[in-house]
C-alpha cells in the first residue's frame, strides 16, 4: 500500500507515493515496543491485515454476499506466553504508548474498554468458547489507518487471536479459521459492544494474496476469486475522506434493526431469502424500510454479477456495478456523507471506471477502480474538490490484495 502525503497534494501537483510497512519493519517495531515496555524477546510476531470491501455492503448481517480483499496494511503483535495468569498489554496504535496489566480473569465485558476490549476481549472470547488460555504479554503496533473504516479493530482482534492460538497451541490457525473468526467477532460484539456483522474478521483471517474473497454470510462458506488488477493495467485507489464517523454506532444499529423488522414483516429468516423484490416492496407500507430492503436485495445481486464478470476475465467491466452500489448506499440505505459522495463524484468525473464508498459508511473511505495512468489525475481531482469544499484533506492509498493474518517471525 502506498500513501500520498498531505504536503505533496497541493493543487494539481502530481501525488507522491509512499509504501507501507514491510513485514520485517512491522515485526521490528513490535519487537522494539515489546523489549522496551515488557522486556526481553517475544515468542513470536503475528500480523493481521485491515480490509477493503470491494462490493457487498451492509449485506453481512443480512446473511448475504460480500467481496473483501486484505490490505497490505497490518497490525503486528509481538507476544510471549506466561505460566501464570498475568496479562500485560502494550500498544502503540495511534502514536502514544498505552499499557494495561491485570489477571486474565479481570478481562470481561464491561471491565475493559477501548483498545483493551479489542485486545484482551479476544482472550475472554477464547475462554468463553472453551479454549484454555492463560497469561500472556503482547505489544501491538499498526499501520492500518485507525477509524477510517478499514477494519483497524478487526486487525487487532485477529492479530491477537492468531498470536494466542499460536502461544497456546489451540489448533485454530488451520486453513478454515472459522472458529477464530467467531472468537474475534465475539470480542468485538460482546466486549467492545460493536454490533458488527463478521465481514471484517473473515476478511482479515480468510483472504488470500491476489484474490478477493466471495463470502456467503448465510453459512460462512467462501471462495477465493482471482483479483488481478495489475494484469488489466488497473489500480485500486483508496480515498480516506477523514470525515468523522457521524453517529456511526446508533445509525449502524438502526439499519440492522430496520432489516430485522422488515424480515419479520415479510416472514423470512433474513433479507437474503427475499426472492421477489417487487412483491416484497409492495408488502411494506413504510417507504424508508422498503428502500433499506431494496438496497440489500439489489446489492446481493450486484455481488453475484461482479464475481461473474471476474470469473469471465472481465475485470474492466465491473465499474458500473461499483457505481450502482454507491448510489444505492447513498439513496436507499442512506449511509454515505457529503465527503464520500464528493470523493466518488470527483473520481468518476476524472475517469475512474467505477467508484463507491466502502465499509460501514458515515465517513471513512471510498474506493475507485482506475487505469494505472489515470490514478494521479483522479487523486488530484479529489484533493482539489475537497479543498474547494473546505473538507479535511483526504489520504490516498493504492492497494493490492494481500495475505490473511499470519505468523511473520
Ligand atoms: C462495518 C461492519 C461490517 C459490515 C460493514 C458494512 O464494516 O463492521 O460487519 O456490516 O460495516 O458492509
Amino acid at each position: 500500500m502506498s500513501q500520498i502525503p498531505h504536503d505533496m497534494a497541493a493543487e494539481h501537483q502530481t501525488p507522491t507515493i509512499r509504501t507501507a510497512w514491510s513485514a520485517e519493519e512491522g515485526a521490528t517495531r513490535a519487537r522494539h515496543l515489546f523489549a522496551e515496555h515488557i522486556g526481553g524477546s517475544p515468542d513470536g510476531v503475528w500480523a493481521a491485515p485491515g480490509r477493503v470491501n470491494i462490493i457487498g455492503e451492509h449485506t453481512d448481517y443480512n446473511n448475504g454476499f460480500c467481496l473483501p480483499i486484505a490490505l497490505p496494511h497490518r497490525t503486528y503483535v509481538a507476544a510471549r506466553r506466561r505460566e501464570d495468569d498475568r496479562v500485560t498489554l502494550v500498544s502503540q496504535l495511534d502514536g502514544s504508548v498505552v499499557t494495561w496489566q491485570g489477571a486474565i480473569d479481570d478481562i470481561a465485558p464491561g471491565s475493559v474498554t477501548g483498545w483493551k476490549a479489542y485486545t484482551g476481549g479476544v482472550a475472554w472470547a477464547l475462554r468463553q468458547a472453551g479454549y484454555e488460555v492463560g497469561g500472556f504479554e503482547a505489544a501491538l503496533v499498526t499501520c492500518v489507518p485507525l477509524g477510517a473504516g478499514l477494519s483497524s479493530s478487526a486487525a487487532v482482534e485477529c492479530g491477537v487471536g492468531l498470536a494466542l492460538a499460536g502461544l497456546y497451541d489451540l489448533g485454530l490457525a488451520d486453513a478454515d479459521r472459522t472458529n477464530l473468526v467467531n472468537v474475534a467477532r465475539a470480542a468485538e460484539n460482546e466486549v467492545a459492544k460493536a454490533p458488527t456483522g463478521g465481514l471484517d474478521q473473515t476478511a482479515s483471517l480468510r483472504t488470500t494474496e491476489g484474490h478477493a474473497l466471495l463470502l456467503d454470510c448465510d453459512d460462512w462458506s467462501a471462495r477465493q476469486v482471482p483479483f488481478n488488477l495489475d494484469g488489466a493495467g488497473l489500480e485500486l485507489l483508496v480515498i480516506d475522506t477523514r470525515a468523522p464517523h457521524r453517529l456511526v454506532d446508533g445509525q449502524y444499529e438502526a439499519r440492522r434493526r430496520s432489516c430485522e423488522d422488515a424480515s419479520r414483516i415479510l416472514g423470512v429468516g433474513s433479507l437474503r431469502e427475499v426472492a421477489d423484490l417487487g412483491a416484497a416492496l409492495a408488502a411494506l407500507d413504510d417507504d424508508e424500510m422498503a428502500r433499506r430492503v431494496r438496497h440489500v436485495v439489489t446489492e446481493n445481486d450486484r455481488v453475484t454479477e461482479f464475481v461473474k464478470l471476474l470469473d469471465d476475465g472481465r475485470i474492466r467491466d465491473v465499474g458500473p456495478l461499483m457505481n450502482a452500489s454507491h448510489d444505492s448506499l447513498r439513496d436507499d440505505y442512506e449511509v454515505t456523507c457529503p465527503e464520500l459522495d464528493a470523493a466518488v463524484d470527483a473520481a468518476r468525473t476524472a475517469g475512474a471506471l467505477g467508484a463507491r464508498m466502502t465499509g460501514g459508511g458515515f465517513g471513512g473511505c471510498a474506493i475507485a477502480l482506475v487505469d494505472r495512468d489515470v490514478r494521479n489525475k483522479v487523486a488530484t481531482q479529489i484533493a482539489d474538490t475537497f479543498r474547494d469544499a473546505s473538507f479535511s484533506h483526504p489520504d490516498f492509498y493504492v492497494v493490492t490484495p494481500g495475505p490473511a493474518a499470519l505468523r511473520v517471525q
